[in-house]
């Protein structure tokens, strides 16, 4: 992966790992205040250095999926925080980013980059904008049609259970699949509007406006001040939005339970989410290989609050592997909701099909958005989600 130099420490990372707890990313972008980060740090140390009187309490009854169903459905249990990435969206056909073969980067050879994530990257992208976009063009769905995880994730705010859902997407496949603005922190941005880069400028586009440019080959340029026009999507180098560090604060003290779907957990800011939460909330994770697990070296020296499905302290946190949308089907059956859950997905999948039937069109063309929602989706081109930084660059982005 991309080295990445000093210089662009600040800003999202990727490979970080998820020991990292990024303090710097919150304080620079605005929305963390130093008192909270004081007290991250500090129950940090009790946890992991057994200073205070801190001991975790066991609140599932046994570390598998029927542990966490019966915590689902107990009183205890009355607000999830879903974090998600890329692996809940391959079903829809949407590639993600590091699966060996079939992920993204592992397949940017024709666009002679430097390193496959420079594609994403904004100094990158300011002086080259051509991949981007080609690869944008390539990537733009003909449909726009959620998976069952995306809409396991509805079922769990139809139920009332659903605090909030951090995503590193940019598909806008949970807006369509019923998530409203509110129930969403898109982490990693939006390609559903897009902005003029020149600073003194900054002139907005609709997705329209930006699709009809991908599809023609142009690259986007401002008609006002000629300027590159980029969409909203947070690059690495870039700052995550606001809305991401704000709702950190306070959704992570209320917490219950924390559903990790579909991420490899290697970028920063957002992966440090699995860290924020309180001792004794439970961490399920759904994806298909295990990730965000300890580093070995910070666990020697005491200091991880990564994952740990496996060790004899293990407390709170249990991996499911396998498919997502298995993963959320074998849940749900667990919690009596699978039949709704497979009505919510038929019906759904059926006004989305009538609809891209009335629009007439199938494959990719530059037509029409997608589905159902409200918010048209957006394509994805790679979905970055995050526009954060690289494992070693940080994150803020932005400062
Ligand atoms: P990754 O591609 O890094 O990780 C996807 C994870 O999902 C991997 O662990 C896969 O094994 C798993 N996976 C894939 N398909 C799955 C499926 N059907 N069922 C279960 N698991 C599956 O994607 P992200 O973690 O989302 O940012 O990547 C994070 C960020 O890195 C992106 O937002 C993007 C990228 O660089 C930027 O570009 C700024
Ligand atoms: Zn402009």
């Amino acid at each position: 992966m991309a080295e990445r130099d000093a210089a662009g420490a600040g800003e999202i990372e990727a490979e970080r790992g998820s020991d990292s707890p990024d303090s710097d990313s919150d304080s620079e972008n605005g929305g963390a205040s130093g008192e909270s980060e004081m007290d991250f740090l500090r129950h940090l140390l009790s946890r992991t250095l057994g200073l205070g009187s801190e001991k975790p309490e066991k609140v599932l009854d046994e570390l598998t999926l029927d542990g966490v169903s019966r915590f689902m459905q107990s009183e205890k249990c009355r607000n999830v925080v879903c974090i998600v990435g890329a692996g809940i969206s391959t079903s829809a056909g949407i590639p993600d980013f590091r699966s060996p073969g079939t992920g993204l980067y592992a397949n940017l050879q024709s666009y002679n980059l430097p390193y496959p994530e420079a594609i994403f990257e904004i100094n990158y992208f300011k002086q080259h904008p051509e991949p981007f976009f080609a690869l944008a063009r390539e990537l733009y769905p003909g449909q726009f049609k959620p998976t069952v995880c995306h809409y396991f994730i509805r079922l769990l705010k139809e139920k009332g259970l659903l605090l909030r859902c951090y995503t590193q997407n940019i598909d806008t496949l949970e807006r369509v699949a019923g998530l409203d603005q509110e129930d969403l922190v898109e982490a990693h941005g939006t390609f559903f509007t897009s902005h003029c880069l020149g600073s003194s400028c900054k002139k907005q586009y609709t997705l329209d406006w930006m699709k009809e440019k991908i599809f023609s080959t142009v690259t986007p340029k401002c008609d006002k001040c000629q300027s590159l026009v980029k969409p909203d999507i947070v690059f690495f180098g870039e700052s995550l939005p606001p809305r991401f560090f704000t709702l950190m604060q306070s959704d992570f003290q209320k917490v219950d339970l924390l559903l990790i779907m579909g991420t490899s957990l290697q970028v920063q800011p957002f992966a440090s989410l699995v860290s924020r939460v309180p001792t004794n909330t439970p961490r399920l994770l759904i994806n298909k290989e295990k990730t965000g697990q300890s580093d070995p070296f910070m666990s020697l020296m005491g200091l991880s609050t990564g994952m740990d499905f496996d060790s004899e302290k293990a407390y709170r946190d249990v991996a499911w592997l396998g498919e997502c949308d298995e993963g959320c089907t074998a849940l749900a059956e667990l919690l009596g909701w699978k039949n709704e859950l497979e009505e919510l997905v038929k019906k759904e999948h059926s006004a989305i099909d009538a609809k891209s039937g009335q629009a007439g069109e199938a494959g990719r063309s530059p037509s029409p958005p997608p589905a159902g929602a409200t918010a048209s989706p957006s394509p994805p081109p790679a979905k970055p989600g995050s526009s954060p930084q690289k494992e070693s660059d940080a994150g803020s982005k932005a400062e």
